[in-house]
């Protein structure tokens, strides 16, 4: 049976791919503050940003295993859409510190472990390269989190490492964005809106099967790249995102 561990179980994207991925036979291995219901994922209740409390819960959890086949490194929070200047250097080190540190500490355990592992994809983010006006903390964390890829690509010669944008996906971060948030502040919030309801926004389940329908393509890429599932799956609507970036003048 393949094993996955994931991080982020509870809710959205992670809880999506722990169900699709045990309905689909795998076992799966998880970790959030408020615990997965899935009865069939074998899953921790742990703050990730409890750096005493996060190496005994992998111990507890993993630490029997000879290997994973896949890890997903998917835990992750918004912040607040608002201008730089207005967000205190104390939320972006929030931020930062469950987007980008938590998913260090977690790769150097599974370091130590030194077990086998096939393939690591950290979650990212098109807000990692598209630099929109409000995503400041979060577009700085998932830039981060690219590069943390990249860098531990050359420290898992073994493992395929990937930074994945999966896309947009209608869970609970979308109702700060779609709902809270000042879109005439914030223009890029109107594509969100505009997909929220459509099926150019799936849900965490119909999201997390495409992302496991991409996982043998991401080893077109080296290993440590930053990949975003729209230049497999929907490469003309990925022209038209990215080729969003104003003219040299
Ligand atoms: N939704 C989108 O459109 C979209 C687009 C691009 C990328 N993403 C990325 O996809 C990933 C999942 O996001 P989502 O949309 O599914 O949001 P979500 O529903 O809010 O899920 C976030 C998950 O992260 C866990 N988490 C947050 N802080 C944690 C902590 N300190 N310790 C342990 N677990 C923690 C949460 O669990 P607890 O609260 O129970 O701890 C929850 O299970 C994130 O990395 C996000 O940046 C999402």
């Amino acid at each position: 049976m393949k094993r996955a561990f994931i991080t982020g179980t509870s809710s959205g994207l992670g809880r999506g791919l722990a169900e699709y991925l045990s309905g689909s036979g795998w076992q799966v291995y998880g970790c959030s503050r408020r615990g997965c219901d899935l009865p069939d994922v074998r899953d921790r209740i742990c703050d990730l940003t409890d750096y005493d409390a996060l190496p005994v819960a992998l111990d507890g959890l993993l630490g029997d295993l000879e290997g994973l086949e896949l890890v997903l490194l998917n835990a992750g929070i918004l912040g607040e859409i608002n201008e730089l200047h207005r967000t205190s250097l104390e939320d972006l080190k929030g931020i930062m510190e469950v987007n980008l540190w938590v998913n260090k500490a977690v790769m150097d355990w599974l370091h130590g472990w030194g077990r086998p592992i096939g393939q690591v994809v950290m979650i990212s983010s098109g807000a990692a390269v598209l630099g929109n006006k409000g995503w400041g903390g979060y577009a700085l964390s998932k830039a981060a989190l690219n590069m943390l890829a990249r860098l531990y690509g050359h420290e898992f010669p073994d493992t395929h490492i990937t930074a994945l944008a999966p896309g947009i996906i209608d869970t609970t971060m979308m109702d700060h964005l779609c709902e809270e948030a000042d879109a005439e502040r914030f223009p890029a919030l109107a594509r969100l809106r505009q997909a929220r309801g459509t099926e150019a926004m799936p849900g965490p389940l119909g999201a997390a099967a495409k992302l496991v329908s991409v996982l043998p393509n991401l080893r077109d890429w080296p290993s440590g790249s930053f990949v975003d599932i729209r230049e497999i799956l929907d490469p003309d609507g990925y022209a038209r995102l990215f080729g969003q970036r104003p003219p040299r003048r």
